[in-house]
């Protein structure tokens, strides 16, 4: 299980230093979020903090996986990409030409992510599987941390790890909202195999956070 990291809910007073402890504790990837309130009611951050966010990355030798929710994903694809991310997640419903959009992301020498609302047919992404080395079930609204796991999300991460496996795709199924000690055996039962977490990190004590997130998928496993 490789954890993610959701800086949305670290101390962006303190980002850097924040963001490194999770990777210090064991983290493995950091997964950053970028919102543009238009595509989610939310605006965050875009390609400078990423680029520091790859700065913290490059120190601990971990991946830099960014969540695209903005509309025209297209336009901001090589700003991303030069600010240092590894992974480039965009959602299906900001994507008319999708496969165009996903091969650009290869052509910049990323890796291409696809993902979709908690609203949206799974189906959706049938005809891009084979294009993407990861796929990202939202098990939120997109837009804020902090919310309730969406409980239907763990038959989609069954339905898309089982489409996956049915073309031989190794891509990775993650998820990302509302992930706590509580409920983390169960996505990573269900076939998820990269998990964002951002509250469940970085409220309180980041390494204890990490170690209890990893602990609770061995007592159930
Ligand atoms: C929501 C973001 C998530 C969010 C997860 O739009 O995509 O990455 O930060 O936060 P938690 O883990 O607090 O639900
Ligand atoms: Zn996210």
């Amino acid at each position: 299980m490789i954890l993610a990291p959701s800086i949305l809910a670290a101390d962006f007073g303190r980002l850097a230093d924040h963001a490194g402890e999770a990777l210090e504790a064991g983290a493995e990837w950091l997964h950053v979020d970028v919102m543009d309130g238009h595509f989610v009611p939310n605006i965050s951050v875009g390609p400078m903090v990423v680029e520091a966010m790859s700065r913290v990355c490059r120190r601990y030798e971990a991946t830099l996986d960014v969540h695209l929710m903005i509309e025209k994903p297209e336009r901001y694809l090589r700003d991303f990409a030069e600010a240092g991310a590894d992974r480039l997640t965009v959602h299906v419903e900001t994507c008319p030409h999708l496969h165009r959009t996903i091969q650009q992301i290869r052509e910049l020498g990323v890796r291409p992510g696809v993902t979709l609302n908690p609203a949206t047919p799974v189906e959706l992404l049938y005809p891009i599987l084979e294009d993407v080395d990861l796929v990202l079930i939202m098990s939120v609204n997109p837009g804020f941390g902090g919310q309730e796991f969406l409980p239907g999300s763990l038959d989609r991460i069954r339905q898309v790890r089982a489409a996956l496996n049915r073309i031989g795709s190794k891509a990775h199924v993650q998820v990302d909202g509302g992930i706590h000690p509580g409920n983390i055996a169960q996505a990573v039962g269900a076939g998820a195999d990269v998990i964002v977490a951002g509250s469940a990190v970085f409220r309180g004590d980041v390494a204890a956070n990490v170690r209890q997130l990893r602990e609770s998928l061995r007592q159930t496993a």
